[in-house]
């Protein structure tokens, strides 16, 4: 089967999406932030807080890499992996890649108040997602083979809509 990657920016629901799809297909699903926190022992925030982003991203590319070696995976990956022309690169060659596209007003009311994601800590939450959908979209764009609107559905019913698109 390849891999299948879920693309797309914080708060689209590609975790979810990833597990959901897993537990009706089978294939071994590889959450890309969790495996980061597990081999630092530290949260993401915390990465970021002690490394920096640039050893963040360089942890991810790792990841990226090791976990396109194997195949038949369903692979969630972080918001920021299209923003590496490397990562684009290895999508392409190694994997299935669906953008999970959602709404600015989506992403808002999932993330108001969330304190894990680094990178939309601070004030002006609706201006920094607009900020990041005008930067990412269009990598979003050009990495995916497929682009799978999101909205509100329940996890279980946005697997099966995937699904039978594949
Ligand atoms: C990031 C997204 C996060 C995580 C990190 C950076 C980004 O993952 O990798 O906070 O740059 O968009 P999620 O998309 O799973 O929240």
């Amino acid at each position: 089967m390849g891999n299948l990657v879920l693309i797309g920016p914080m708060g689209a629901g590609k975790s979810t999406l990833a597990r959901t799809l897993g537990g009706i297909s089978g294939h071994r699903v590889r959450d890309m932030d969790l495996e980061i926190e597990s081999a630092a022992a530290m949260s993401i925030g915390a990465i970021f807080e002690r490394f920096g982003e640039a050893h963040f991203r360089a942890q991810e590319h790792a990841l990226l890499e090791a976990l396109l070696r194997d195949d038949g995976q369903i692979i969630a990956s972080g918001g920021g992996v299209v923003l590496s022309a490397r990562n684009r690169e290895e999508l392409k060659l190694r994997a299935f890649v669906v953008w999970l596209d959602a709404s600015v007003d989506l992403l808002h009311s999932r993330l108001a108040g969330d304190a894990t994601r680094p990178l939309l800590q601070g004030p002006a939450l609706r201006s920094r997602l607009l900020e990041l959908a005008a930067q990412r979209d269009p990598l979003y764009a050009q990495s995916a083979d497929l682009r799978f609107p999101v909205n509100e559905e329940a996890p279980a019913l946005q697997a099966a809509r995937l699904a039978a698109q594949l």
